[in-house]
């Protein structure tokens, strides 16, 4: 098939890692027969600098114009004053909002070659494989804010329509049933009136999928069961700031930040796909950065931008590959592993998919 895919390698450590996926990208491309085009724009800390915006309108106009986004990170400390009026998350708020991208998967598996990389036992940890769906273009990200009695009040305020609810609901209902059937709706109805919308909403989707288990969570209590039997999970959907935050939180089950992707997706085909990982300014430049959380998000655009499948799963048996061999990037180094470079990663998957 023929693709567009825009690339925004943003800031930090996201030239490097976007590099590498887009290598295996091609790679896929070339081993299966596809076309596929890159186009590269700006975002983020390196937009502001260059065009005085962390979201040039060239680069929103170039993702809307493609079948799908690759997208690094953005920030450091370059831009980091937070009385700044443009700053880089700017870029990928304003990408999320632009292009709907209502829905934002985190997938937390455990790469059984990692368990001791993790902080938590590998006995708790045993059989974790979960489903993030945290809903991304609403809530108290995109609602009213401000100061009041000059300045000396502030206040951000968190909406929610149902219709919001509804479609980022059915879409974790309906990939609990390419899973284990299980879906954990997360709230704080106990408190708030948008939770208590998100609840009666989610309750009355879940009578539509009687195939599927359902179960509602509040937040706080969600927070702990993650850590205390994270592998009962399967699909988590939840609002926006809950989903940030118990992403976070969920990522280091894993023990290994660097190898987690992400999806974001809009209504049709459209998403952006970026690692979890931030723009790592420390090792930026240095070519030690873990490329594999967005060479897994590249498989994530295959699968879901793209619908190939079977691209998708060759890149992601490829990554298990080098792992079980025991190559490692710096950050998840163990005894006894081998430690490449962010390139010599990138080319080990590449020959990992030519050789398949
Ligand atoms: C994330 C990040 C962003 C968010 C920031 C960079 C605005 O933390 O993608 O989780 O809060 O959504
Ligand atoms: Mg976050």
């Amino acid at each position: 098939m023929d693709a567009k895919i825009a690339v925004l390698p943003g800031d930090g450590v996201g030239p490097e890692v976007t590099a590498e996926a887009r290598k295996v990208l091609e790679a896929i491309a070339q081993a299966r027969g596809h076309r596929f085009s890159f186009e590269t724009a700006l975002v983020g800390g390196a937009a502001i600098d260059e065009a005085g915006t962390a979201l040039p309108e060239a680069t929103l106009e170039l993702c809307k114009a493609s079948d799908a986004v690759l997208f690094g990170a953005v920030g450091g400390p370059k831009w980091d004053d937070p009385k700044a009026r443009v700053r880089p998350e700017q870029g990928l708020l304003g990408l999320r909002k632009g292009l709907g991208l209502f829905a934002n998967l985190r997938p937390v598996k455990l790469n059984p070659a990692l368990v001791d990389a993790s902080t938590i036992k590998a006995d708790v940890l045993a059989g974790t494989d979960l489903l993030f769906v945290r809903e991304l273009t609403g809530g108290i990200y995109f609602g009213q804010r401000g100061r009041d009695a000059g300045g000396k009040e502030a206040f951000d305020t968190m909406v929610y329509s149902e219709p919001e609810i509804t479609r980022v609901v059915r879409f974790a209902f309906n990939l609990a049933r390419g899973r284990r059937r299980k879906v954990t709706s997360v709230d704080k109805a106990n408190v708030l009136e948008c939770s208590r919308l998100w609840r009666e909403t989610a309750m009355r989707i879940a009578a539509e999928y009687p195939d599927v288990t359902y179960e509602n969570m509040l937040v706080d209590a969600c927070a702990m069961h993650l850590i205390r039997r994270p592998s009962t999970f399967d699909v988590i959907v939840t609002e926006n700031m809950f989903g940030d935050i118990l992403t976070d939180e969920a990522s280091m089950l894993t023990g290994s930040l660097g190898l987690l992707p992400s999806a974001s997706l809009a209504e049709g085909n459209l998403g952006l796909y970026e690692p979890i990982h931030g723009s790592a300014p420390d090792i930026a430049g240095q070519g030690i950065a873990n490329p594999l959380g967005t060479i897994l998000s590249a498989a994530l655009l295959l699968r879901h931008s793209l619908k190939l499948d079977q691209e998708a799963q060759a890149i992601e048996k490829a990554v298990d590959k080098a792992l079980a061999e025991g190559y490692r990037t710096r950050d998840i180094e163990q005894p006894g592993t081998k430690v490449l470079g962010t390139q010599e990663m990138g080319d080990l998957i590449v020959r990992y998919i030519t050789t398949a």
